[in-house]
């Protein structure tokens, strides 16, 4: 019979670890409720233990060394929220050998060193619960793991890093520019300790990579994800797409194409009537579609202390409760590797802005190329500017992105053509 009490050793007291220490404290009474068990946090790994922390916890110990997690008998869970792919590796991997079950929001680590541990819990029937890792406070792990298991899923696509959907809302509704934008997302505990994850990218693509395992049944090597960040959104484009109604987002998608993923994570127009153009802040969401449920929708928010310790309590609890242990929503933990789909092949209007010299006939130029590799043009829209040359931003109907691609790459290669890099956005 499980001892009254789930003892919890937690690595990490900065935003989600103080979220998670606030949450179990305050509603405690709730959560031994619905567990029938006390959830206490004995020892606290930090790396400056001298360092203020906005919570209280009476009675944990504040240590630097895992070993006092690790080494210590009387506990059952190790929450692991200090990041990164190295000491939290090692942590895991040691709790998980020392038969300690294991709840973690590490995306980096699951989608880049996932296997092993994931393998290791299984083998041990511990568990490896991460639900925080994808979405913060959005429940998409257990609903792909558990309340959608019956479908075949056809299809994800989302928002999912809070920090550059917080800077593109911002740099949107309020004009801000980028780093202005990124600062406030830092001050608010949404960025990685890293924040290049955050905008180039990254952190969107290891939460891809997750979600493609648990929807799809395939481990998707995270160096062949085409990844594409939102650091070079610039206002003018922000502009120009709400001028023809549409607002830019930084998606991750997904979806079975004749037994291959297709999967990408990119910044897109959307129409802005669409649902996720309205996601805004540090909010995401996810779009599922599943062969008997159809469409189903998922919105909340995707980062912060508060989101992302609920998330982590949940798994806590369900620990507490006894549930077995089921981290990957397969038996086997050996997905085999999925068959890939190049992005390139994936069909959808482009969004496409030159910056030209104002000269007789570069339009006929431009145009020609994207004539010569088969793309239509829908709207052709030349701006002045106070800068040199003139702005052109076409429009395309549908075509291969492996066409626009091509075109970019001619264009680009004939040096009098262009004065800058080409803005290339997807239309979804
Ligand atoms: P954070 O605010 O930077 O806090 C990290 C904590 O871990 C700090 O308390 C730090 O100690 C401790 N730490 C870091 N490296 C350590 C080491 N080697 N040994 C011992 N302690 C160490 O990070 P966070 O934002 O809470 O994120 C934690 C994890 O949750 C990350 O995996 C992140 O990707 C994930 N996550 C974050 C959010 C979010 O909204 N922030 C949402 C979902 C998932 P000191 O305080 O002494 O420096
Ligand atoms: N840095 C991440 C984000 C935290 O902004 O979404 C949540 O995973």
């Amino acid at each position: 019979m499980a001892k009254r009490e789930l003892v919890l050793g937690l690595a990490g007291l900065g935003t989600v670890g103080s979220g998670l220490a606030r949450i179990l404290h305050d509603r405690a009474a709730a959560i031994e409720a619905r567990t029938g068990r006390a959830v206490r946090i004995k020892t606290i790994l930090v790396r400056d233990p001298a360092k203020p922390r906005p919570v209280e916890i009476p009675g944990a110990s504040i240590v630097t060394d895992a070993s006092a997690l690790i080494d210590d008998p009387e506990i059952d869970v190790v929450v692991e929220l200090i990041g990164g792919t190295t000491a939290a590796y090692d942590l895991v991997h040691a709790a998980l050998s020392a038969g300690k079950h294991v709840v973690t929001a590490n995306k980096a680590l699951l989608a880049e060193r996932g296997v092993p541990l994931f393998r290791l819990a299984g083998e041990k029937g511990l568990h490896l619960a991460h639900e925080a890792s994808v979405a913060g406070g959005i429940p998409i792990i257990e609903t792909l793991k558990e309340s959608l298991a019956a479908n075949r899923i056809e299809k994800i696509m989302g928002i999912l890093n809070g920090t550059a959907n917080y800077i593109l809302t911002r740099m949107t509704e309020a004009g801000l520019g980028f780093d202005a934008a990124l600062a406030e997302a830092q001050a608010r505990g949404y960025a990685e300790a890293d924040p290049t994850l955050d905008v180039e990218g990254g952190d969107t693509a290891h939460k891809l990579v997750l979600l493609i395992r648990l929807a799809f049944g395939r481990s998707y090597p995270m160096a062949r994800l085409p990844v594409w960040g939102v650091s070079q959104v610039s206002p003018m484009d922000i502009a120009h797409a709400a001028e023809f109604g549409y607002t830019i987002k930084l998606i991750a998608q997904a979806r079975e194409v004749g037994g291959k993923i297709e999967a990408g994570v990119y910044p897109a127009l959307i129409p802005a009537h669409y649902l996720l153009a309205s996601v805004n802040g540090s909010f995401n969401a996810v779009r599922i579609e599943g062969d008997a449920v159809g469409q189903v929708m998922l919105y909340g928010r995707g980062a912060g202390d508060m989101p992302t310790g609920s998330a982590v309590a949940a798994d806590v609890m369900a620990i507490a409760r006894g549930r077995a242990a089921n981290n990957t929503g397969f038996v086997t933990q050996d997905l085999p590797e999925a068959d890939i789909l190049d992005l390139d092949e994936a069909v959808s209007c482009h969004y496409l802005r030159f910056l030209v010299p104002d000269r007789t006939g570069v339009l006929r130029d431009l145009s020609g190329v994207m004539a010569d590799h088969g793309i239509s043009l829908e709207q052709v829209v030349q701006k002045k500017w106070d800068g040199p040359g003139v702005q052109l931003v076409f429009f395309t109907h549908e075509c291969p992105a492996g066409a626009v691609h091509a075109a970019m790459r001619a264009i680009e290669a004939q040096r009098d053509l262009t004065l800058a890099p080409i803005m290339h956005y997807r239309i979804l």
